[in-house]
């Protein structure tokens, strides 16, 4: 009977010098979060305007290797974007938001750029939410994929992927258009 109070008693002493419990995770409910069971799937569907030219130049070549013109793939450039995202291919269709963010040219023997953006939009629903965007996009591929790795605002929580193809490459006004078919769940 005594041996179990002792050992209540050192066990209170122990819990009085014991450090105080500053948690740095703790596993919580979704319902604490306010988030529904049910994840939602989005497909946004908008074509991608890089102006490399013009009164709106929307992308910029900030940074290139030693060698990157003499290279067959553009291989170390680094360019900058702000490009807005539209309805339609005509570039006087309305923006719904911009990619924003870099695309560096990562490969030595073809043109295999890194991509690394957020899709800011601008529009009802989505205005001010953000989906973030990596992967690598090989330009002369049909169909390009690149993964959707977060996102903000209604987009939180968000994975999926975005494929892109290629409607106009570079043209005389410099000008190229992107069509981006991007599936998120959110
Ligand atoms: C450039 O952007 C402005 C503001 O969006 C627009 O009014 C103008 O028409 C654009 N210029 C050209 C040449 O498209
Ligand atoms: C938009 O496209 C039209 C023709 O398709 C062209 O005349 C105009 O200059 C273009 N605007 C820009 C900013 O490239
Ligand atoms: C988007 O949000 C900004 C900032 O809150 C606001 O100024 C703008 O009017 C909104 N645009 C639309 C289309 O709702
Ligand atoms: C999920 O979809 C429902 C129905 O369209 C919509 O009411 C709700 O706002 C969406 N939730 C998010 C986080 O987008």
């Amino acid at each position: 009977m005594s041996i179990p109070l002792i050992s209540l008693f050192s066990l209170l002493i122990l819990s009085f010098y014991l450090p105080q419990n500053h948690a740095f995770s703790k596993s919580i409910t979704k319902e604490e979060m306010g988030i529904k069971q049910r994840q939602n799937l989005t497909h946004l569907h908008f074509y991608f305007h890089d102006y490399f030219k013009g009164p709106n130049q929307s992308a910029f070549r900030i940074a290139q290797a030693p060698n990157t013109d003499k290279t067959p793939s553009g291989f170390g450039a680094l360019v900058m974007i702000d490009d807005p995202l539209k309805e339609g291919p005509e570039n006087d269709s309305k923006t719904i938001g911009y990619a924003q963010g870099m695309y560096g040219f990562a490969d030595q023997k073809q043109q295999g750029i890194l991509m690394v953006m957020n899709l800011v939009f601008i529009e009802g629903q989505y205005n001010g939410s953000t989906i973030s965007v990596l992967g690598r996009n090989e330009v002369m591929s049909k169909v390009r994929e690149m993964g959707v790795v977060g996102g903000s605002g209604v987009f939180r929580f968000a994975t999926g992927y975005a494929q892109a193809k290629t409607i106009t490459m570079l043209d005389k006004f410099g000008a190229s258009v992107v069509e981006y078919d991007v599936y998120v769940q959110h």
